[in-house]
């Protein structure tokens, strides 16, 4: 077992949408999803020797408890100081899991000598939090599907986009229904689920190709279309559950209105906020368009995956 070990993962969102489980327990989806990882929202993680189990997030201890499990995938026998930072808001109502449990994941992989392969890795780390599995690759990350918890991994599509995002914080209070919490509720609507992953199916199919086109302004139609069918499958139950709030409404409208005159698109996880993408090459116009707004942001270029330190 090594001493001291760091790991650094960044934060990845979804252009097709992980939104329902076949296995609960082992995190396996119902369907592949797609990512573009976001290099300035980082996870930094350190491990070490202790007298007792520890994790500390941001500098504030909380309980162990609540990783165990994921620890014990690695099989960590010894008790062990868990460190890890956010360079983002943590309590901005961005998906730090994401960055977080892939940070955890390499830095208990290389700590418990386990040494596991990205692929067999993305397997482990899948099961602390599904969409961190694509958080070890990127810009342009895919996690297949698969039936069976080894073939449920993530790999690189290797290709690149002139990219950068614009994350606007239309709230920073963390959501009032988790995405698991969500999803579950959602794939107890039969009918509504099953048009969600015929479409989902589809858009994925077609966002692929776009992607291999390079194809800015198709990527954006997928994307947005994507995103607006999970927020429909959530509406559809009530649409008092509705994430959006006027903010999201009013970001929504504009990058609409811009996408008349410049290369750019949006998409929305789970939260009120919106994740605007732009072709780097219009990047100063849109920003200047979108300062009018008067609703906090931050800029992130596209990444390649998470790795271990040192
Ligand atoms: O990985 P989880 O359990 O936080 O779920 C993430 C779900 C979405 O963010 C809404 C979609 C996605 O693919 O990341």
């Amino acid at each position: 077992m090594s001493n001291l070990v760091r790991s650094v993962a960044p934060s990845n969102i979804a252009l097709i949408k992980y939104w329902g489980k076949k296995d609960k327990v082992l995190k396996i989806p119902t369907f592949n999803s797609l990512s573009l990882t976001l290099n300035e929202l980082r996870t930094e993680t350190s491990i070490c020797y202790s007298a007792t189990n520890q994790f500390f997030l941001n500098g504030q201890e909380l309980d162990f408890n609540d990783i165990q499990d994921f620890v014990s995938l690695f099989g960590c026998q010894e008790n062990i100081r868990i460190d890890s930072y956010n360079n983002f808001p943590t309590a901005a109502g961005l998906a730090s899991s994401a960055s977080g449990y892939c940070a955890l994941g390499l830095a208990l992989n290389k700590f418990s000598n386990l040494n596991l392969g990205r692929q067999q890795l993305s397997t482990l780390i899948r099961q602390g939090s599904g969409s961190a599995t694509r958080s070890l690759f990127g810009p342009i990350s895919i996690w297949k599907s698969g039936n069976t918890s080894a073939d449920s991994y993530s790999f690189l599509y290797p290709y690149s986009l002139n990219l950068k995002a614009i994350i606007m914080i239309c709230d920073s209070h963390q959501k009032k229904v988790s995405s698991t919490k969500m999803m579950e509720m959602v794939q107890t609507n039969k009918e509504v689920y099953r048009h969600w992953l015929n479409m989902t199916q589809r858009h994925y199919w077609l966002m692929l190709d776009a992607i291999k086109n390079n194809n800015i302004s198709l990527i954006g139609d997928i994307a947005i279309d994507n995103a607006h069918l999970m927020h429909n499958t959530v509406i559809s139950l009530d649409s008092n559950l509705s994430y959006f709030n006027s903010k999201t409404m009013e970001v929504i409208q504009c990058v609409k209105f811009l996408r008349n005159k410049y290369k750019l698109f949006y998409t929305i996880d789970a939260g009120p906020n919106v994740v605007i993408f732009v072709d780097n090459n219009n990047f100063d116009m849109v920003e200047s368009e979108i300062k009018e707004l008067n609703i906090p942001y931050l800029i992130s270029t596209l990444s390649n995956g998470g790795h271990v330190l040192d």
